[in-house]
């Protein structure tokens, strides 16, 4: 099937893209984040191909990895039309791919539920366990520090100064993480991202106790 082949191409292209990555977002993020947004877009009975092919490349023109090609998500755009994917699939992957990231207060809602998926399977990616791994992986390969009690989180910021803003791992949790889960489209978005919001804070509570000499 057609479907079939296009989704088992564009998993072997991701694999390739995010071989070295090291930031938090390799491999095997996106296709956590594939497979979460289809079973919720079979909870939410959304469009699974247009789903799954956005799962998989929402992060190839991501504006942080490669910022030459984010504007007009050109990787993207480029592999689809390899794979002879209709110009109205490229649009509405393109549309997803658009609205997918966070961007403090100017986050968007995704116009359509498929994009409501993969945004909702992407933050869940953010948290829990596995949330805290990326956060620590992402600040280590960025020089930042992991925590710094002069160095205040900083809430209410907009896409630029959310994007500019130098700060720690740890503030990263309230800055954005902790952000999460009021911003979840889907039940089973919500149901998981309060799963694992509670985990984090658990984690950060330990956190600061080991820090202050209290544990
Ligand atoms: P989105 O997929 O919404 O664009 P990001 O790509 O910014 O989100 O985030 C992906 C991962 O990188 C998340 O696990 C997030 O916690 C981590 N991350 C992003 N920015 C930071 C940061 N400043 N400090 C620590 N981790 C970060
Ligand atoms: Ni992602």
């Amino acid at each position: 099937m057609r479907e079939t082949d296009i989704l088992r191409e564009a998993t072997d292209y991701v694999r390739d893209i995010f071989k070295e990555d090291h930031t938090g977002h390799d491999f095997f993020h996106t296709m956590r984040v594939c497979k979460m947004a289809r079973r919720i877009a079979e909870e939410e009975k959304a469009d699974l191909f247009l789903v799954s092919l956005a799962a998989l490349l929402h992060d190839v023109d991501d504006r942080k990895l490669s910022p030459e090609t984010w504007e007009k998500k050109e990787k993207a755009v480029a592999f689809m039309r390899s794979q002879e994917v209709s110009e109205s699939t490229i649009h509405a992957v393109c549309t997803i791919l658009e609205e997918v990231s966070f961007a403090g207060t100017d986050s968007v809602v995704p116009s359509s539920m498929e994009g409501k998926c993969v945004q909702d399977a992407d933050r869940i990616d953010a948290l829990g366990a596995i949330g805290i791994a990326r956060a620590f992986a992402y600040g280590g390969s960025h020089n930042r520090a992991i925590h710094d009690p002069g160095i205040k989180p900083k809430d209410n910021m907009g896409k630029e100064e959310y994007h500019k803003h130098i700060s720690t791992t740890v503030n990263h949790f309230q800055e954005k993480l902790f952000c999460l889960k009021e911003q979840m489209h889907t039940k089973t978005g919500m149901e998981m991202a309060g799963h694992r919001e509670q985990y984090m804070k658990d984690y950060l509570d330990e956190f600061m106790k080991e820090w202050d000499g209290i544990l």
